[in-house]
């Protein structure tokens, strides 16, 4: 480790999917298991790099097997989600958002038990959450000392009629302003919570977009060619 290509960086990890709280015992929630973030990190780890996981909701029996000089910081809502990377980016040389955000959250929670209310049925509103790497990429414009950061972001999209799933991941390149956006196609199978999966990393190259080769197999495999795409943006 004492001469890795990613020794002296610091990278920040989001991992996991968050849980919008509704009352003291329910949330909203998605079926990420964190195990991507995690194969992240400790790929980041071996190649060098000081790492901290911000790690929503991730099963503690996964976490046991890091390298214990990786930094764990457990949040549940996406609001602790950003607050927590919003705080490690001052201190960050990439971050990788690779955690499942909620994109809404309900509008109330309630600090008893929702009760039960006759059959009428339940309406619940919920309003936006914000895009926390869109804010970090926004916060590293702002700043001219984060000018160097890296910032990369995953993108899981199926495809319809009119557009494939790549052309939705190279709109959300541009659209997010990372640097690398990791897609994966989960038009017939789910990534979330298997162990192989696909993915393409998209970069841009003089302005212009470059999708990279398919890499397929396990996420530890697959982490090594995401860690190994961000150890080349350094070097650009
Ligand atoms: O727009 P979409 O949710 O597909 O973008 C996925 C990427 O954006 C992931 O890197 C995810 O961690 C991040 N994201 C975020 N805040 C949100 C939604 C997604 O940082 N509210």
């Amino acid at each position: 480790d004492a001469c890795g290509v990613l020794t002296g960086r610091r990278i920040v990890i989001s991992a996991g999917g968050t849980r919008e709280p509704l009352d003291p015992v329910r949330f909203l929630g998605n079926r990420s298991s964190g195990k991507q973030g995690i194969a992240l990190a400790k790929a980041a780890h071996a190649a060098g790099a000081d790492v901290e996981l911000v790690a929503a909701n991730i099963d503690s029996g996964l976490l046991t097997g890091l390298p214990d000089d990786i930094t764990i910081t457990p949040v549940e809502s996406t609001l602790e989600l950003q607050y927590a990377m919003q705080s490690a980016q001052t201190r960050a040389d990439a971050i990788i958002m690779a955690a499942a955000v909620a994109d809404y959250r309900p509008a109330e929670t309630t600090d008893s038990k929702m009760k039960k209310s006759g059959d009428e049925g339940l309406t619940l509103r919920l309003v936006q959450n914000p895009d926390i790497l869109r804010g970090l990429v926004d916060e590293r414009s702002r700043q001219t000392r984060l000018g160097d950061q890296i910032i990369v972001g995953f993108a899981a999209e199926t495809g319809d009629a009119e557009t494939t799933a790549l052309d939705y991941a190279r709109a959300k390149f541009r659209r997010k302003g990372v640097d690398l956006l990791v897609f994966n196609d989960v038009s017939d199978d789910q990534a979330f919570g298997h162990d192989d999966t696909m993915v393409q990393i998209i970069t841009s190259d003089a302005g212009d977009i470059n999708v990279g080769e398919e890499f397929h197999g396990s996420k530890d495999h697959v982490s090594q060619k995401v860690i190994a795409a961000l150890s080349d943006q350094f070097t650009h």
